[in-house]
């Protein structure tokens, strides 16, 4: 079998010190900059014949999800594959967690075996920063609670970045179950950062007027924002977090929230449609839209491979200047 290429437009050094990915809170402007042209160098990786670099060969990776995932963790999984690492998939159901393990002693095993890198879904907010401040691994939040999910966000700035070469000044509206939604944290942080200006668009249940203290406006109708959005981005509605329904029944949130083909026309033709998946078709989306030219939502999907090959990169290597 031919050996992997290296890939030639990546820094061997790079100026990168985060052995962990907890949010994209605490990261400065240069990091996400930096996480992002290190994904573009990758993204080239997929198009060739031998989509393997050996950038991590040596390296363990444990993809450890306590909640469940199709995008997130194949591609985590994937991401290792072309970077030459071994990968090991652990779930809630699947590991010692059910028989009364802490997640503390479970990730502590997880190192004594020689895990490199910890992939971390979970349903409690900060349970990644948990095990940063405890373990030498590498730990990528994955999504933790309605906290954060950095790589999804990453991504979706990739995208808009790809597709319509900026973020700063576009605008950018994000709709729907904001209050219990990790996407739209991170989303929030990267697109301010990078100069984006941020509307909210949902019902008061939903998108409380506390989030205008992140720099952002706050919508109570998606006709509102139609027609000047560059990017809009549905959000899921997240049953699995909320204790009791914060709007009176789906026929009324699609009425108020829901992207339909009608509301599709009065959309500017250059306006990008985003969506992290899993999409609900008909409730905050319909399939005319979701499938639509506009759409970005699978393309979402391929580039959050390359962003994932990126951070376990940049990750590792920093891991290695601490250890
Ligand atoms: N966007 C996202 O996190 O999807 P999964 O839950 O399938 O990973």
């Amino acid at each position: 079998m031919a050996e992997p290429k290296p890939t030639k437009d990546l820094p061997q050094t790079p100026n990168w010190h985060r052995k962990d990915l907890l949010g994209i809170r605490e990261l400065e402007i240069g990091e996400i900059e930096m996480i992002l042209d290190t994904a573009a160098a990758f993204k080239t990786v997929g198009a060739r014949d031998i989509k393997k670099v050996p950038a991590l060969r040596g390296k363990t990776m444990v993809n450890f999800f306590a909640e469940p995932s199709t995008r997130t963790r194949t591609s985590f999984e994937l991401a290792a594959f072309r970077l030459s690492a071994d990968v090991v998939n652990i779930s809630a159901t699947t590991s010692s967690l059910q028989k009364g393990e802490t997640l503390k002693d479970t990730a502590l095993n997880l190192q004594a075996l020689h895990a490199d890198i910890i992939v971390l879904r979970h349903s409690s907010a900060g349970a990644p920063k948990f095990l940063a401040d405890r373990l030498n691994s590498s730990i990528i939040n994955a999504g933790d609670g309605a906290h954060e999910h950095p790589t999804q966000a990453l991504l979706d700035v990739f995208t808009i970045r790809e597709h319509l070469g900026k973020i700063e000044g576009l605008k950018v509206a994000i709709v729907g179950d904001i209050l219990f939604s990790r996407v739209a944290r991170s989303n929030i942080w990267a697109l301010k950062k990078l100069g984006a200006k941020v509307t909210l668009v949902g019902p008061s249940t939903l998108v409380p007027r506390s989030f205008e203290e992140m720099g952002v406006t706050v919508a109570r109708h998606i006709d509102d924002i139609l027609e000047s959005a560059d990017v809009i981005n549905l959000l899921r509605i997240q049953h699995e977090r909320q204790r009791k329904e914060y709007f009176p029944n789906l026929n009324e949130y699609i009425r108020f929230f829901g992207l339909t083909k009608a509301r599709g026309a009065k959309l500017k033709p250059s306006c990008l449609i985003m969506h992290p998946g899993p999409i609900n078709r008909g409730v905050e989306i319909d399939s005319d839209i979701a499938d639509g030219l506009q759409s970005v939502i699978l393309a979402q999907v391929t580039n959050g491979l390359a962003v994932r090959m990126a951070v376990l990169y940049l990750c590792s290597t920093a891991a290695r200047k601490v250890r």
